[in-house]
Order: C-alpha cells, then sequence, then structure tokens
C-alpha cells in the first residue's frame, strides 16, 4: 500500500486552466505528487463536438491510471461533463473526479436567492451539466448558463488583465443581468485567471471556483482509501503538455509564482487516439 501512497494524483485540462486546480490541490495536500496534462495541442476544447472532447478525456484519464496514478482529477469542466462517468465505470475501484458537482453543491449553498448563473465554454453549457446538477442538489433553484466562447483564448494568449478582457467579461455578464442571480459559478477553469475583469464588472455577485472545494473532497477520498501521502514523503510535480514545453514552462512559473527553471516540463503526444506520456 505504501508505493500506492506514494502515487502522483493525475490531472488534466485542455491548457492553462487545469493550473486553477492544481494549485489548489497543492495547497491542500502539499505532500502529494502530481502528473499534470496540458492539452494544448487541442485547446479550447470548449467548441468541439461533445464526443470529440469525451474521447480526449477517455483518453488522457487511461494515460495518467497506465502511468501509475492513484487517482484522477478532471481538472476541466467540459471534461467532467462528457467523460466522468464512463471514466468511473471503466476503472473500477479507482479515484476519479470532476468539477462540476463540487462547484453546484457549493453554488446551492452559498446562494441566497436561489438564482445561480454559470458561466462556462460553449460544450458545457450545451451539455446543461450544472443545471442537472444544482437541480438535483436543490430542486427550485433558477439557473442561468451563458456560454463564453472568448475567454479560453484570453487566458491561453496571456491576455486576462487587459480592456480586452474586461469587455468580453461585461458582455456575459449583461446576459446574466436579468435573471437577478446572486451567485455565478467559474464552470470553465480557465475562468479564475479572469476573476479581477469579472468582479469589475459584477462586483455584487458571490463568484464560486470549484478547484478548492474539489480539493477538499479529493483529501476525505484519499484519507477514506487509506491512499493519502505518507507525511514524511516530498511531492514531486511532473508538467506535460502535447504542444510546446517551453511555453507551458513560462506560463506555469507564471501562474504559480515559482522559478521556471525548477519545473519538471515534458512533451506528451498523442497516436493514433492514444496519448503517450514518455
Ligand atoms: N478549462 C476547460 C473547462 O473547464 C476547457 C476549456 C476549453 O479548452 O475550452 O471546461
Amino acid at each position: 500500500m505504501t508505493s500506492l501512497r506514494n502515487a502522483p494524483i493525475g490531472i488534466f485540462d485542455s491548457g492553462l486552466g487545469g493550473l486553477t486546480v492544481l494549485r489548489a490541490l497543492q495547497k491542500q495536500m502539499p505532500c502529494e505528487s502530481t502528473l499534470f496534462v496540458a492539452d494544448q495541442a487541442h485547446v479550447p476544447y470548449g467548441g468541439r463536438p461533445l464526443a470529440e472532447v469525451q474521447g480526449f478525456a477517455e483518453a488522457i484519464s487511461s494515460a495518467l491510471f497506465a502511468k501509475g496514478c492513484k487517482a484522477v482529477v478532471m481538472a476541466c469542466n467540459i471534461s467532467s461533463a462528457t467523460a466522468l462517468s464512463q471514466v468511473q465505470s471503466s476503472f473500477p475501484g479507482k479515484i476519479a473526479m470532476g468539477t462540476i458537482a463540487q462547484g453546484a453543491l457549493e453554488a446551492a449553498s452559498v446562494t441566497c436567492n436561489g438564482h445561480v448563473g454559470v458561466l462556462a465554454t460553449e460544450g458545457t453549457v450545451k451539455s446543461r451539466a450544472f443545471t442537472a446538477a444544482l437541480n438535483s442538489i436543490r430542486a427550485g433553484l433558477e439557473v442561468t448558463e451563458v456560454a463564453c466562447p472568448r475567454f479560453v483564448p484570453i487566458v491561453e494568449e496571456g491576455r486576462a488583465n487587459t480592456e480586452e478582457a474586461f469587455h468580453a467579461a461585461e458582455e456575459y455578464i449583461a446576459r446574466l443581468r436579468a435573471n437577478e442571480v446572486d451567485t455565478v459559478v467559474l464552470g470553465c477553469t480557465h475562468y479564475p485567471f479572469l476573476l479581477p475583469a469579472l468582479q469589475k464588472a459584477a462586483p455584487f455577485v458571490q463568484w464560486v471556483d470549484p478547484a478548492q472545494p474539489l480539493a477538499e473532497k479529493l483529501q476525505r477520498e484519499l484519507n477514506v482509501a487509506g491512499l493519502a501521502a505518507e507525511q514524511k514523503t516530498e511531492s514531486r510535480n511532473v508538467y506535460y503538455t502535447t504542444a510546446d514545453p517551453d511555453r507551458l514552462r513560462q506560463q506555469s512559473a507564471l501562474f504559480l509564482n515559482c522559478d521556471a527553471a525548477s519545473l519538471c516540463v515534458r512533451s506528451a503526444y498523442w497516436q493514433e487516439g492514444v496519448l503517450h506520456l514518455p
């Protein structure tokens, strides 16, 4: 059991959004090792057919379990919406978690007026996964989902703190205004990068980022399964990208506020639908 306890947690996203979840996991469980995959060859996932995203998410999850991960976290809402239940049934006895249930639980508990907004990618909105999760937690919640296709490219290209980001935020927030939401879920893991712009565009709503409740839930599950890393363990974090490793190194160091040279960044590659993590 010791070796499995010290096995890494696999985390993935289409790109930089996954870092917002990775950061919460590292803060919550500093002794845990991680294998992070950013599928930047395919970012953005949001406008792609749901079946295609499901295929990517299942293949990445398989690669992470094959690499010895003790748990896989889909740090990606559209992957969670399309592939989580399939991955959970394909890997019985393994821990596989996504963002949507935790985001919905948090939003249902903080809303005062019962009107919840969800900002997400086109695919996640199309799946209606947040509406279904919120309604299953609390019947009668009024849910408004808004697709925000401009956001992910803004984040991936390093323009989160610009006027362009603020104008995009204003455009999407305007679509929530009529419904008097008091709580808005960041339904895409890239969006916490845009929180300053979003807060400026909508200062009076409560923002829900699923990352922290997800980290806490994973910690509870690892403890129950006897799989939490031993406290003396020194964590090891490896970052994979399916695009340019130098770019991911710079982007991750900037976001995680650490020395780029200290990060272990590797190339991953796709071959006939299989993801290889050398
Ligand atoms: N960050 C992902 C999500 O939470 C995917 C964003 C994208 O690639 O469109 O849905």
